[in-house]
């Protein structure tokens, strides 16, 4: 199915005003490809008559099956290894002696997708902090994206994405068989708090966060809202806490207010202090 320029200017409008997310110019076969399906599901034959109707009506649930369409959600366990390796060796064990007297531990996936990257946070807290109980550590996953939360509250994974970096001893400990699914084991599963959050929109209230997971989602932004999310970002996060952006991202250039920390392989930002 192809798309008109007026039409494809329509839907990055539409997406841009919802999640903030910039879509290229060059992206019109990207469009052309993930709304197809949606017209197919819409019953219309043709993306000049969804964007027909989508131009006729208010914000309806077309409309958000269409932004969540055009939203980029690959995700995979464990995704990049060197972030929990740094987790798990330097900076999880410091936070515990620090903040013994203090109670408890909070961390945060903003754009948790389907849920991998919070479940590899719960599993790797199991697998090394057993002595920890759900009420030291808080551990927060948010998305934008309605369809996504609801894969990531319900744990189950299929063949192709339990293989994606998850090591096949903690696929066998933390998961059960479940048809030609797998599904996370209750007590890792409760262990992740999850909710909507916009990150381009006002943020409701968080508690102050030790480690904040902002990975592969700032990517998608201009640098204008880059620079309001990562403004915000500085009042959540904790003055002692470590912010851990995906590979291609950085805070240099876009708020001096951060550095850059290396750990090992694994790049890390903490806030200036001042
Ligand atoms: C590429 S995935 C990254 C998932 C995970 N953080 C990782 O690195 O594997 C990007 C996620 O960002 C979410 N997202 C996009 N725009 C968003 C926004 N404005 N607010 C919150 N989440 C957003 C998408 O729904 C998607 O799940």
């Amino acid at each position: 199915m192809s798309i008109s320029c007026a039409d494809f200017e329509y839907i990055c409008q539409l997406v841009r005003v919802r999640t903030g997310i910039v879509l290229a110019k060059d992206k019109m076969y990207l469009v052309e490809s993930r709304l197809a399906p949606v017209a197919s599901a819409a019953n219309v034959d043709s993306l000049r008559k969804l964007v027909q109707i989508l131009r006729q009506e208010r914000f309806s649930s077309l409309h958000e099956f269409v932004v969540e369409a055009m939203v980029t959600t690959e995700t995979s366990f464990f995704r990049d290894d060197y972030p929990f390796q740094a987790l798990h060796k330097l900076m999880l064990p410091e936070l515990f002696r620090v903040r013994q007297s203090e109670g408890k531990l909070n961390l945060w996936c903003a754009a948790c997708s389907s849920g991998q990257e919070p479940y590899s946070i719960a599993i790797l807290l199991r697998e090394h902090f057993s002595q920890l109980t759900n009420s030291t550590v808080q551990l927060i996953a948010t998305d934008i994206s309605t369809s996504m939360l609801a894969r990531a509250r319900a744990g189950r994974y299929n063949q192709h994405e339990i293989t994606r970096g998850l090591p096949s001893a903690l696929l066998q400990k933390y998961f059960l068989p479940q048809g030609k699914d797998w599904q996370i084991k209750e007590n890792i599963r409760q262990m992740v708090e999850f909710r909507q959050l916009n990150l381009a929109e006002s943020w409701s209230p968080m508690p102050q966060m030790d480690i904040i997971f902002l990975r592969n989602v700032l990517i998608y932004f201009d640098i204008e809202t880059k620079q309001t999310i990562l403004g915000k970002v500085k009042r959540v996060l904790h003055p002692e806490g470590y912010l851990f952006l995906g590979g291609g991202e950085t805070t240099i250039n876009l708020d001096t207010d951060f550095e850059p920390v290396k750990f090992d392989k694994a790049v890390c930002y903490r806030l200036r202090s001042s």
